[in-house]
């Protein structure tokens, strides 16, 4: 019987509420109940500097509200830890995340951390795959964030990504209960974005899209059309933005399309890959280089590589993102490799694996890390089809730049 190209059966859930536009931040003062007691997290001053900081605290001038900052890009286990002991000693009943995904993500280890009866809550992440109903997150402390960076769509989503610095491992997490209750999407907040933060976010984003839309043809046409959509908008938009930081209208199409990325919308019924993300971590815990950088670095050896399995959906790419209607699939797959990289180098982004700080003398340590990973995690191989092993990443490492 031949087999039906469709959707694979999915559930589709995500509770997190949405409020997107200019002078939102205020509304925080009626999405948190007056009685809560508040631990607001956030980085390293950059909403010190551009007045986020100023109108989270006037919104929640009424409120109780605690503190707790130096959260660093790539965060860290051990840091969060400091703030689990806040959580403890202080009855912490509500988190407020203000700032990117690392503050996002760190937030959210928190809140299970926080609620965590067992000993170590990096088993929560260690154990992840051990089918023992221990190292399950229980409860968690609810999140509001306010997101002033447009990358990993953390504000919606319910993942987070956590490094420990103790063992260099960089591993993710994800569980319903880490879901923020809402998230305050004001374009205007990433007008003050450095160009390398820019473009970093437009990358991750629009690597989320193609780890979701670049796998098997299943003719899922809604999922398929609104990643085309937004790719389309990222290529269109962060020009303009690098042009003019405070085009709000670029910025605002720019911080949606980085949200509806990765908020499990387009991952509806489709085959994902997310090779690219993890091979990605293990180059930052290696050489602490920014997350969208190591993803470039590797997405033209990965396409490469797999260009025989992802060829239907590469052609696709090139006739709906790239204009490309003439040629053979394999031409259009070639184009589409072709474009995207340019596309990158245009914006300023590099896609050689120098500028993430690795060269052919580190290949064998970043196999040797995905092996552990794989130990580590008990997490099965790479890819769709869970098809990538060591000896696949040393050929996509020979076939990056
Ligand atoms: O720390 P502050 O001072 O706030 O400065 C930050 C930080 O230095 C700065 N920044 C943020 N908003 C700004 C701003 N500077 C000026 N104006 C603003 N409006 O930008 C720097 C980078 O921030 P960070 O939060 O680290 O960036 P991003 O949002 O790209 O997050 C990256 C982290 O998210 C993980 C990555 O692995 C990495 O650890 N990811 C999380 C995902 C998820 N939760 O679903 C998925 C992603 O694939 C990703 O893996
Ligand atoms: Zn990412």
């Amino acid at each position: 019987m031949e087999q039906v190209k469709s959707y694979n059966n999915f559930t589709f859930y995500n509770p997190t509420k949405i409020i997107f536009g200019a002078k939102t931040i205020l509304q925080l003062r009626n999405l948190i109940p007056k009685e809560s007691k508040i631990l607001m997290t956030y980085g390293g001053g950059s909403i010190k500097k551009n007045g986020v900081y100023d109108q989270v605290k006037e919104a929640l001038k009424e409120h109780t509200v605690l503190e707790f900052s130096g959260i660093s890009p790539n965060p860290k286990y051990e840091h969060s830890m400091k703030a689990v002991e806040i959580c403890k000693k202080e009855n912490i009943d509500f988190l407020l995340a203000v700032g990117g995904g690392s503050v996002i993500d760190a937030t959210k280890f928190i809140s299970i951390a926080a609620k965590y009866e067992y000993e170590d809550p990096w088993d929560l992440i260690i154990k992840k795959f051990s089918g023992d109903s221990k190292y399950e997150p229980k409860a968690a402390i609810p999140i509001g964030t306010v997101i002033t960076l447009p990358a990993t769509a953390s504000e919606m989503n319910a993942g987070f990504v956590l490094s420990r610095e103790s063992t260099k491992q960089k591993y993710d997490k994800f569980h319903t209960l880490l879901f923020p209750k809402f998230s305050i999407l004001d374009p205007e907040t990433t007008y003050t974005l450095p160009k390398n933060q820019t473009i970093n976010g437009a990358v991750d984003t629009f690597i989320h899209i193609i780890e979701q839309y670049v796998t098997t043809n299943r003719n899922t046409r809604i999922p398929d059309r609104i990643s085309e959509g937004l790719l389309d908008t990222i290529i269109s938009e962060t020009p303009k933005v690098l042009e003019n930081p405070k085009d709000y209208s670029a910025r605002a199409n720019l911080m949606w399309s980085s949200t509806l990325g990765l908020n499990y919308l387009i991952s509806t019924g489709v085959d994902q890959d997310w090779a690219i993300h993890q091979i990605g971590h293990e180059i930052t815990a290696m050489t602490g280089a920014d997350h969208a950088k190591t993803l470039a670095a590797i997405l033209p050896g990965m396409w490469k590589y797999k260009k025989e399995q992802k060829k239907e959906k590469l052609a696709m790419m090139a006739e709906r993102v790239y204009g490309k209607k003439e040629g053979t699939d394999d031409e259009k797959a070639d184009f589409t490799i072709q474009k995207t990289i340019e596309f990158f180098n245009s914006i300023g982004m590099k896609t050689t694996l120098s500028s993430a700080g690795i060269g052919k003398e580190n290949f064998n340590e970043l196999i040797k890390r995905i092996e552990d990973r794989e130990n580590d995690l008990k997490a099965p191989p790479l890819g769709e089809n869970a098809d990538i092993y060591a000896k696949d990443i040393i050929k996509i490492l020979e076939l990056c730049d």
